[in-house]
């Protein structure tokens, strides 16, 4: 059975044979955040930017922002290894972050990849974004044909990790930098204390503030 995992389940933990060697998958996630994507397959176009995207951020999104980053098709090593081959010798973008081979499905089958309406034998674009306990924060599906957004990825992490670190929310929209949402009062004190404090208001249940 194809299983789903959701928002706030623990991340199914798994070994594979990826691009940089095998790999645990709980080791690997130990005290980072994780993006773990898949693709539908190598040598193929979409995909070829996708990954791409990844790789120009791969550097920052460790260095700044305490992320590595996974990807994962159904397809063998020697492939994976042959399109990193491929793609820097042609753009000179290095995927320097393991791919996992996962010929036999195991990996797409237990992370919810695997879509069969869409495919049986190819993952769809699944994201997955796992917090440095191993719990997953954000899952994103997006079928064969539409690539998805770098931008877009990079924002819902850096959201993720400011609703964390400062208990907040974000609102529509909400870019680095911008103001967040405080959690709404809980008793009638707390209310009386937002209405006398300067949080900028809509009313008492929609409020913002600058970190
Ligand atoms: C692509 O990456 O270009 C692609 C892969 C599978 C199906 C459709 C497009």
């Amino acid at each position: 059975m194809n299983n789903i995992p959701r928002i706030g389940d623990q991340a199914p933990d798994f070994e594979a044979i990826t691009t940089t060697g095998k790999i645990k998958f709980s080791d690997y996630n130990q005290g980072s955040w994780i993006i773990f994507f898949s693709h539908p397959a190598d040598f193929t176009p979409v995909c070829t930017t996708e990954m791409s995207g990844f790789a120009l951020e791969q550097d920052t999104f460790f260095a700044v922002h305490n992320c590595k980053l996974m990807g994962l098709s159904i397809d063998s090593i020697h492939s994976h290894i042959a399109w990193v081959d491929n793609v820097r010798k042609n753009t000179g973008v290095l995927f320097k972050f393991p791919i996992v081979a996962d010929i036999d499905m195991h990996v797409s089958q237990l992370w919810g990849m695997l879509q069969p309406g869409e495919s049986e034998t190819a993952a769809v674009r699944a994201v997955f974004i796992i917090d440095p306990n191993g719990i997953i924060r954000l899952v994103m599906y997006y079928p064969m044909s539409v690539g998805r957004n770098m931008g877009e990825i990079k924002r819902a992490l850096l959201a993720l990790q400011t609703t964390v670190e400062h208990k907040v929310a974000c609102p529509l929209n909400w870019q680095p930098g911008d103001k967040v949402i405080v959690p709404p009062p809980k008793s009638v004190d707390a209310l009386e204390e937002r209405l006398n404090s300067d949080l900028e208001m809509v009313d008492f249940y929609l409020a913002k503030k600058a970190l």
